[in-house]
């Protein structure tokens, strides 16, 4: 059938791409004792070629935050504030408590499939003496038309993704990292999002976001032709050889213009990504054939016009009029209750992992902002801009290759 094989696992796109024990969700609806129970035990591997987070199926829920390196602390702090993070997530992926900080949070529950992904954010380099080593493909995101950005709710120097299936074991995550962190680094920035949790549909689908549609379907997958080449990092042209093996990750803070978007009809929605709402087919196809049917950009539709329209969001953003621009997006919602004008504060953290910024997001976010139909929906409110070491070897630490 349509988009069998893709999946398989919670939120979007990447779900099915990697194994890892994490249990069947429906078991956990059950509700077995906490730590013990099925969703509280998965576990995802803190150490590889790669870092956690980036291939693994979107957990139900994430933190988001940065921390800004303190005067003073320079390569020596960071190294010892990475050493001291590592020994902590270690045991924090192992659904045990730190030896360095622990509040008891979350002492009955399992791992619950948590992640801990790091970045670098471009000043972090002047800030720990390491200017030389910053990579090129860092310089500043362009402004795009319609930006309105907030810049205290994004950048930082040391960002950190965590995602697990319980929100009181991100939270904790959170917290013990902070706690670590005094001294050497403070907290700038956090953001809170969902996705949809493992077993709370009748079978494994790609998640929707909060305008209801199916998002993450046309996603790069591991095994494809080309896939390690659009995420990961390799050394050569002006790709610092730490980086290899890492990536980068754009975040936007994206809100959705909810009230808006709410009054249109369903078709017109539909016309504004390309793709049906309630299957997420794409409109160049029959309803009911699924989101794994292939995109067909040249089709008529009953009017003679194209089937997907000029400005939809699958046309403008497809890779084919971007000169192959590709990225990972593993985005979660987020819904802040209202704003003072009572509407929603709600939308997207979106999150894109890619081999180079400057091939990936920043075209593609180019032609968005200027023809795209769902812009006209959206408000971009917060941004950064990231650059994603590789995996924790087995006995070193989180992103000693900057610093080897
Ligand atoms: C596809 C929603 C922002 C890039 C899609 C799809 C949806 C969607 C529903 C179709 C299903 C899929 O393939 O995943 C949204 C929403 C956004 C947003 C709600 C903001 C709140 C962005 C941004 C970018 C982007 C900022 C990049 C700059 C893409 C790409 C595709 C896509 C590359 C796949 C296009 C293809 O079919 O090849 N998006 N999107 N999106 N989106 Fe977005």
């Amino acid at each position: 059938t349509a988009g069998a094989g893709l999946l398989v696992g919670a939120g979007a796109g990447v779900a099915g791409a990697v194994a890892y024990d994490r249990p069947d969700g429906d078991t956990a609806a059950n509700g077995v004792a906490a730590g013990g129970g099925a969703l509280g035990t998965g576990r995802v591997p803190f150490r590889g070629e790669h870092q956690a987070g980036i291939l693994e199926p979107q957990q139900a829920g994430v933190r988001l935050a940065a921390f800004d390196l303190a005067d003073g602390a320079g390569r020596d702090g960071l190294r010892t504030l990475l050493q001291r993070w590592t020994r902590a997530v270690d045991r924090l992926t192992a659904g045990e408590p730190t030896q360095e900080f622990d509040n008891q949070v979350a002492l009955d529950a399992g791992p619950c499939s948590l992640t801990v992904t790091l970045g670098f954010g471009a000043a972090l380099f002047d800030r720990a003496g390491l200017a030389d080593r910053r990579p090129a493909a860092l310089e500043p995101l362009p402004a795009f038309p319609g930006d309105a950005l907030d810049p205290a709710r994004g950048g930082g120097d040391l960002f950190v993704q965590i995602g697990a299936d319980d929100a009181l074991v991100a939270v904790h995550a959170l917290r013990t990292l902070q706690k670590l962190a005094t001294g050497t680094a403070a907290l700038r920035w956090q953001s809170a999002g969902f996705a949809r949790t493992p077993g709370a549909t009748a079978r494994p689908m790609t998640g929707r976001n909060l305008m209801g549609q199916i998002d993450g379907t046309n996603n790069p997958r591991p095994g494809e032709d080309g896939f390690a080449a659009k995420v990961f990092c390799t050394a050569g042209g002006d790709q610092p050889a730490w980086l290899a093996g890492g990536s980068y990750l754009v975040f936007r803070r994206i809100r959705m213009l909810l009230d808006h978007w709410e009054e249109l009809p369903v078709e017109r929605q539909e016309r504004v990504i390309g793709r049906r709402k309630s299957d997420g087919s794409p409109l160049s196809a029959p309803a009911g054939s699924g989101e794994g049917t292939a995109v067909d950009l040249s089709a008529q539709g009953p009017d003679g016009g194209p089937a997907i329209p000029s400005d939809a969001h699958i046309r403008v953003a497809a890779p084919a009029g971007n000169g192959g621009a590709a990225m990972l997006r593993r985005g979660f919602s987020y819904h802040d209750g209202a704003l003072p004008d009572g509407s929603p504060d709600a939308g997207l953290l979106f999150l894109a992992f890619q081999a180079d910024p400057r091939k990936g997001f920043t075209p593609v976010q180019r032609k968005l902002s200027r023809g795209d139909g769902l812009s006209r929906f959206l408000r971009h409110e917060a941004s950064g801009l990231y650059a994603v070491p590789p995996g924790v070897p087995a006995g070193g630490y989180l992103g000693q290759q900057l610093l080897e």
